[in-house]
């Protein structure tokens, strides 16, 4: 499909993900948003795929995907439905990825297998309340009590927090007295179980309504020593590292979303007339069409460029915000645009492009909102300027 270098192996994850995004996912994603139902039969299926342990390693039963393959897949899925791709994206990049990367072999053995095959759901809580954008002013409070952590705060835009059975959480484990900034930070892998884990507030979304979100009130939670993953101190480091990951996942939702407006919109255009002629055959449509395409294809392909760079096990920090930031602000034009193409049409609901619109809005918002995505970016294009002294390598 157009530009980018495919392997045999990734097309045929690319049209086993397609075929089966838009034989079992697209058909019912309309009734899901209108009903805000989270369709676990859907996780099941797709567990069965594979698609809940694309990077996870063969060796804890995962497929152990390459990168582009990963997100060739997360594309698809999120063509046919993008609730279904934040929830895979969301398990995939975040809570598998720090247990493989930063836990220790006895978390990777207790908890990849059994998160790869889907019957454990992953979710990460790392913002609170008041500690969105500013990551590291969060507040909840680890303290050390004999062989477990004492957790109390409240976390809050937890993806599919209630389904999750495994959810990677940040606290401060440095003391009131003596606080370290970023790093009085660390990592626990929590389990509904726990007493004093209580779900609480489930948000009431613009979009991605079949995705449930919620907070998470920790109340003298009382969690195991060996569930802290990594070094004490660390887990900012980790979060935001991971986030490198997730934000390449989230670029190839909002790629896919983009995509399924342009479909559409191809679609209508050809059908629908007016002063007796296909609206395909006015230059006007056929222009905002081929901004369209163009910017999906520019960010398709930025995004296939990082993650063939974090393949090689470069640091892709810069390149991941930037794929996020284009791909995310290209959904939400190329929706608005879909939505103009249908005119009145698009402004209700017998057609899906209002659902895309509104499916797009978040995308720019969580993971990093576009105004993060922009300091991170000129945060390292600085510092790679002052490293090359002045010149500004790709
Ligand atoms: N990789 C590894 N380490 C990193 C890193 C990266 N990409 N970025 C920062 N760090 C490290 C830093 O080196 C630093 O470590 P030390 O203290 O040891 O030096 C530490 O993390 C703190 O970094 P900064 O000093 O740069 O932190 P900051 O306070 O200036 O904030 C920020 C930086 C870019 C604004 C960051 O807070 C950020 O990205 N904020 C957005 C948060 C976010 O994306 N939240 C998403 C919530 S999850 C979600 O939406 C999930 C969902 O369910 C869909």
């Amino acid at each position: 499909m157009g530009l980018l270098h495919l392997t045999e192996t990734q097309q045929e994850i690319q049209r086993l993900a397609r075929d089966y995004a838009q034989r079992e996912l697209a058909p019912l994603a309309g009734e899901r948003d209108r009903e805000s139902r989270f369709d676990r039969a859907m996780i099941t299926q797709m567990a069965e795929l594979g698609f809940l342990g694309m990077l996870i390693p063969e060796q804890y039963e995962g497929l152990g995907l390459d990168a582009q393959s990963y997100l060739l897949a997360l594309e698809e899925i999120a063509v046919g439905d993008a609730t279904a791709a934040v929830t895979l994206s969301v398990h995939n990049s975040l809570p598998t990825q720090m247990i493989l990367n930063f836990g220790n072999e006895a978390q990777r053995t207790a908890f990849l297998p059994r998160m790869a095959r889907g019957e454990w759901l992953g979710a990460f809580a790392l913002s609170e309340p008041e500690a969105g954008s500013d990551a590291g002013s969060l507040r909840t409070q680890a303290v050390r009590d004999g062989d477990h952590w004492v957790l109390n705060g409240t976390k809050a835009w937890v993806s599919h927090g209630n389904e999750a059975q495994v959810i990677l959480c940040m606290a401060r484990t440095d003391s009131p007295d003596a606080r370290r900034g970023s790093k009085g930070i660390s990592t626990f892998i929590l389990t509904p179980d726990l007493p004093g884990f209580h779900l609480t507030k489930k948000e009431n979304k613009m979009g991605l309504r079949a995705s449930p979100t919620l907070q998470i009130v920790l109340d003298n939670c009382r969690v195991p020593a060996d569930r802290l993953v990594g070094e004490e101190g660390k887990g900012l480091t980790y979060a935001l590292g991971s986030l490198d990951h997730g934000r390449l996942g989230i670029a190839a939702q909002a790629v896919g979303i983009a995509r399924a407006a342009l479909e559409a919109s191809a679609r209508y255009m050809t059908e629908r007339k007016q002063f007796g002629q296909p609206i395909a055959d006015f230059q006007a449509i056929q222009f905002k069409l081929a901004d369209m395409a163009t910017r999906i294809t520019a960010a398709r392909t930025l995004l296939h460029t990082a993650a063939a760079a974090k393949e090689r096990g470069e640091r892709v920090t810069r390149f991941s915000s930037m794929a996020k930031l284009f791909a995310t602000e290209t959904a939400m034009w190329v929706t608005t645009q879909a939505v103009q193409i249908y005119g009145g049409y698009g402004y209700v609901t017998d057609y899906p492009v209002e659902r895309h619109m509104r499916d797009a809005k978040v995308t720019e918002i969580y993971e990093g909102t576009s105004e993060i995505q922009r300091i991170v970016i000129a945060r390292e294009t600085l510092a790679a300027a002052a490293a090359a002294d002045g010149s500004l390598p790709d």
